[in-house]
């Protein structure tokens, strides 16, 4: 073990009690050697600039970024990845002299959830993405990447999801990307269905018919830890038999995170399990 101090790492939020990240980072570092520290920083709203530079008089080598800082971690890079630049957000950021580095590893690590640890590759795949905030915008570009036959934004603010598809295809995003209200829905079907509203987190339901559901694909919550949600149990009622939540989304982007910042990437399927509540 080195016996210079370790590299310092943080997420930063407001409120960040409820954080995992610390837990997980630590526990990457700890199985990979590597010598750094993980907080959780709490960060005054509307300071977020001046908590972030106080951070890197520090020393501070990298922060992830969570609610409500997103937008300001984009406004506060020099440098901007794809993804941060085309989600309007950041949720990785990294210190190398007076360059600071923004990533968004949200969609990128849902992606890896639903490919890689649940088995279902989205190429040629029917795509549905509920929801056309910040959650749901992250994970457009991600999963256009993989080439699923369809991926429709339904929102039920439908301008929403039209000023985002919009947006997306004045970028270069075909036809494969369309976008529209629950309505639009009433006679497709789609092999995986994402979740990306924040309607979960008041255990509401979008209204999605269940009819949108196939029997053989997979229904996905982007919350975690709040067991089988309206949208999961619609899915389950409508016979789809693979449901997840995001505990695994959670996982992979922080094992993302942890690979751009230290060029090793973890293991993730021992810490998925143990951040996982049954989704029942
Ligand atoms: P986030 O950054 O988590 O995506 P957001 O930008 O506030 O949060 O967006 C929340 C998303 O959840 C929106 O798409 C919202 O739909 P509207 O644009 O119509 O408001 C969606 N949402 C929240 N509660 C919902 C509900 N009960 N039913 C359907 N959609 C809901």
């Amino acid at each position: 073990m080195s016996t210079q101090n370790p590299d310092r790492y943080a997420v930063i939020g407001n409120p960040i009690s409820q954080t995992k990240s610390p837990l997980i980072h630590m526990a990457f570092a700890a199985e990979s050697g590597q010598h750094l520290v993980y907080s959780a920083l709490e960060g005054p709203l509307g300071q977020f600039a001046a908590t972030v530079d106080q951070f890197r008089a520090e020393g501070g080598k990298g922060l992830n970024v969570t609610v409500p800082f997103k937008l300001d971690a984009c406004a506060y890079a020099t440098d901007l990845s794809d993804e941060a630049h085309a989600a309007g957000a950041a949720n990785a950021l990294k210190f190398e002299g007076e360059r600071v580095y923004a990533q968004n590893f949200d969609g990128v690590g849902l992606v890896r959830d639903i490919t890689h640890n649940l088995g279902q590759p989205l190429a040629g795949k029917r795509v549905l993405l509920l929801g056309a905030g910040g959650a749901a915008r992250g994970a457009i570009l991600p999963i256009l990447r993989e080439g699923p036959a369809c991926l429709f934004v339904a929102n039920r603010t439908v301008d929403k999801a039209q000023a985002l598809v919009q947006a997306f295809r004045a970028n270069g995003a075909g036809d494969t990307l369309q976008g529209g209200g629950y309505e639009a829905l009433a006679e497709r079907r789609f092999d995986v269905v994402i979740n990306a509203t924040s309607a979960s987190l008041s255990a509401a339901l979008p209204p999605l018919p269940a009819s949108a559901f196939e029997a053989d694909g997979l229904a996905y919550d982007m919350v975690y830890g709040k067991g089988l949600t309206p949208f999961l149990k619609l899915a389950q009622q409508a016979g789809v038999r693979q449901l997840a939540d995001g505990a695994g989304m959670l996982v992979e982007q922080a094992a993302e995170a942890f690979a751009w910042w230290r060029g090793v990437r973890p293991e993730t399927r021992a810490m998925i399990a143990r951040i996982s509540v049954p989704l029942i």
